[in-house]
């Protein structure tokens, strides 16, 4: 089946997930390959499957380069170690997945292979990353959209998955269900701390406490992961590595001392907290 045709399916099984940006109510049908919400809003599926939920354009700042970089980071394995800790933690493999600012999909992906059976939704503000997604993974419904104006029905998520992107808790509480879970990634004080090592002296240190106390706030009982490991580049994987996060963007790979890049520090944690 072709792609657009799954999508097409997908949303006419799923209708109760989703609402109109524009005006916030259901959709009611699919003519032909448009969407249509009770107030007459449309919106068209475009070839790949996807839908463009944005009301007004928005520039990302990573480039369609930056996102195959990402891309082929991801399919080397680089983050293996933090989902194969993450995939236990998700309490309802069966349930309805949102991966929000999901970037290239790579993450919703791996999580589908190792045992996702539920609906899996994945959107991002930025078009370069959902249609990389789109067009690399299968099984996952990709689209456009922005987490202040969510396109979203309240109370349908068993699961948000908030993977090194920004989060919205009211938005959060909104769409989870009761009981549902959010699960944030975060980095630590190590985190790529090979970079950091080329950033000027205020950006050498960080810490994520804020972020974390923020979370405790909205969630009473987190559970808080630690996730610590190195990763060996190769040559040609430290210039992907250097394009694919901010840190890499003004380190110039022929005035550096690659050797320092040929291993890598992930140092995350993960916080889960439930509605
Ligand atoms: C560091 S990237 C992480 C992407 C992906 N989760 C990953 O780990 O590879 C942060 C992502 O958040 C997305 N983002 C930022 N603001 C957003 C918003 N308001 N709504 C949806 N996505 C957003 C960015 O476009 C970007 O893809
Ligand atoms: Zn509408």
């Amino acid at each position: 089946m072709k792609k657009i045709d799954k999508a097409k399916v997908f949303f006419l099984d799923h209708l109760e997930l989703f609402r109109c940006p524009v005006c916030e109510s259901d959709f009611i049908n699919v003519e032909g390959n448009q969407l249509i919400c009770r107030e007459k809003h449309t919106f068209d599926l475009s070839k790949k499957g996807t839908l463009h939920f944005l009301l007004k354009p928005s520039k990302s700042e990573y480039s369609r380069e930056m996102l195959l970089a990402r891309q082929r980071i991801a399919q080397m394995g680089f983050w293996q170690p933090m989902l194969d800790i993450l995939y236990p933690l998700i309490e309802t493999k069966q349930g309805v997945t949102l991966d929000v600012g999901c970037g290239e999909g790579a993450h919703s992906a791996y999580l589908r292979g190792k045992g996702l059976t539920g609906p899996l939704i994945a959107f991002d503000i930025s078009k370069e990353g959902v249609n990389l997604g789109a067009a690399t993974y299968e099984d996952i419904f990709f689209l456009v959209a922005d987490l202040a104006h969510s396109p979203f029905q309240a109370g349908q998520f068993d699961t948000l998955l908030n993977i090194l992107s920004p989060s919205n808790y009211d938005e959060f509480n909104r769409l989870l269900k009761p009981g549902g879970q959010v699960i944030k990634v975060i980095p630590g004080s190590d985190y790529l701390k090979e970079l950091r090592a080329f950033q000027p002296e205020e950006k050498q240190s960080y810490s994520n406490q804020n972020v974390k106390d923020k979370f405790m706030e909205h969630y009473k009982n987190p559970s808080i992961h630690p996730v610590n490991y190195t990763v060996d580049l190769t040559e040609a994987e430290v210039s992907d590595f250097l394009q694919m996060t901010p840190l890499g963007w003004n380190i110039n790979v022929s005035d550096t001392n690659t050797v320092s890049l040929k291993q890598i520090t992930v140092d995350m944690e993960i916080l889960v907290g439930n509605k």
